[in-house]
């Protein structure tokens, strides 16, 4: 039992960090900050920005990203601290290790499962829709057969129900073709996210200028026709503000949602052990990433909300759909390309975070190394757990809908978020004099409201979540008691002194 609890020293993490089988140090600030870039701005700006302005909060979207933006900034300053602390692959799984214990850690390793996989498969979904959009646009149809999952959810009864399908393939092909990339190496990878990270900023920047010439200020008002609040603790067991159709609408509601849009700039720490000088550049990707994509967040929601009346913007292309309304009916191509090449660059940011997670685990005995800790002889990267990650990524899109797989990644991810604010508070405590290059500012306040904030987002979102989490984490727990605490290289290492 005591060694559930038993804790990693940052000594032994620093240790091992000098040891063989590391990843390669080739990323600098600029690559940090981008691939940062690269897997925020993606579904979340292109669809749902649209979607909850319209049906849950108006203009007052505007505040719901600012709301979200605050939780991420405190999450993403105590990520910052331990990055820079112990920069190794794990990230959150990793800082868990070195404070909450063992246990904790399996489970957080385990649960950003659902936050890398599910979040790139739910992504890989965004990216087909687009990607049929714009074959469309030049008259090529892929057979229905081909064209999307085989199941979807019925709203009706909430079960999934066979859509007549076969595969999604778009989705299918996406997630291959990301993880040819990833394995073959992580320049490459870094060299191909830059190319898309350019071409959506282009296209976000396009979007915010030119629609800024088209805003309206009268749309901006009343600013938040459906209220400030917004809250529904476990699906509406309770409600803090108005419901319609049965959810939470308004302006903290929007908050919820739109949690979604900021997912990836944790991935920038899952990337330390590939920076050239991790102390520095690990809290200057997450910090610097996370303030620009929250600038364009809002400023596209801003201009989006100035141009179209909120309760008649389009939600399936709420975009494109603005620029025809003003007579701009081309801009549809430059933002569907835009749209694919933000998507591409976030599924590529979120499948280069898992097979890092995994890697640190099974260094630490807790999965088989002889699979997940093996790094290729040529091209350094981890090869055969990202192959791993690419064959569920694509299966899981291409045969499962949407809804299903976004209802566990935002909940996964908060709480990814809680316990890495919990840990950075837990570190101060047992290792004050830890060399820190960069401090949390305003400790224990950014930690506590961070983990507070997370934590009532995580309780609005509905209670099937919690349920979906719960059994997900019992798998994970299952596992760790057959396997892993078999397995424990620390277990080993304490047995050893104890002799
Ligand atoms: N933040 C990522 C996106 O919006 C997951 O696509």
């Amino acid at each position: 039992m005591k060694h559930f609890f038993a804790t990693k020293s940052l000594d032994l993490l620093l240790e091992e960090m000098a040891g063989e089988h590391r990843l390669h140090r080739v990323l600098g600030p600029v690559s940090l900050t981008a691939l940062g870039i690269g897997t925020i701005i993606g579904a979340g700006i292109f669809v749902a920005v649209g979607a909850a302005a319209c049906k849950t909060t108006g203009p007052a979207i505007i505040a719901s990203i600012m709301v979200s933006g605050v939780a991420c900034v405190f999450a993403a300053l105590c990520y910052a601290e331990f990055a820079a602390m112990a920069p190794v692959a794990g990230s959150a799984y990793t800082y868990a290790y070195a404070t909450l214990g063992e246990v904790f850690a399996w489970v957080i390793g385990w649960d950003l499962i659902l936050e890398y996989t599910v979040a790139s498969s739910a992504v890989a979904h965004g990216w087909s829709h687009y990607f049929q959009n714009l074959i469309g646009m030049v008259d090529l149809h892929l057979p229905n057969i081909l064209s999307k999952a085989p199941f979807m959810t019925d709203p009706g009864s909430h079960h999934l129900v066979a859509t007549g399908t076969l595969i999604d393939l778009p989705a299918f092909a996406i997630a291959v073709m990301i993880t040819v990339i990833l394995v073959l190496g992580i320049k490459e990878s870094a060299r191909f996210n830059a190319v898309m990270v350019v071409i959506k900023l282009f296209v976000v920047l396009f979007v915010i200028v030119v629609g800024a010439f088209f805003i309206n200020p009268a749309n901006w008002h009343p600013f938040a026709p459906y209220g400030w609040k917004g809250l529904s603790f476990f699906g509406g067991v309770f409600n803090w503000g108005m419901v319609k159709d049965g959810l939470p609408v308004g302006m903290l509601a929007g908050a919820g949602i739109m949690f979604f849009a900021y997912i990836g700039f944790d991935c920038v720490s899952t990337q330390a052990e590939e920076a050239r000088n991790p102390q520095r550049d690990v809290p200057i990707g997450i910090i610097a990433s996370l303030l620009i994509c929250t600038a364009l967040y809002i400023a596209f929601a801003a201009v989006l909300t100035g141009m179209v009346p909120y309760n008649q913007i389009d939600i399936d292309a709420p975009v494109a759909a603005a620029f025809s309304r003003v007579g701009l009916p081309w801009a549809q191509f430059i933002i569907s390309v835009g749209a694919l090449a933000g998507m591409t660059s976030v599924i590529l940011g979120l499948m280069l975070g898992q097979p890092r997670v995994l890697l640190a685990m099974s260094r630490d005995g807790l999965l088989p190394k002889s699979f997940f800790a093996s790094i290729h002889p040529r091209f350094r990267t981890p090869w055969k757990s990202s192959m791993l990650t690419g064959v569920a990524v694509a299966t899981l899109s291409a045969i499962l809908p949407l809804d299903t797989l976004l209802q566990l990644v935002n909940i996964g991810t908060l709480l990814a978020f809680v316990i890495v604010c919990m840990a950075v508070l837990v570190m101060r405590r047992t290792n004050p004099d830890a060399i820190r290059p960069f401090r949390c500012p305003f400790v224990p306040v950014t930690p506590i409201l961070g983990a507070l904030l997370c934590i009532v987002l995580m309780l609005s979102l509905p209670s099937g979540n919690w349920l979906r989490l719960i059994v997900w984490l019992l798998v994970g727990f299952g596992i760790y008691f057959f396997y892993g605490r078999h397995h424990s290289v620390l277990a080993k290492i304490r047995a050893q002194k104890k002799h």
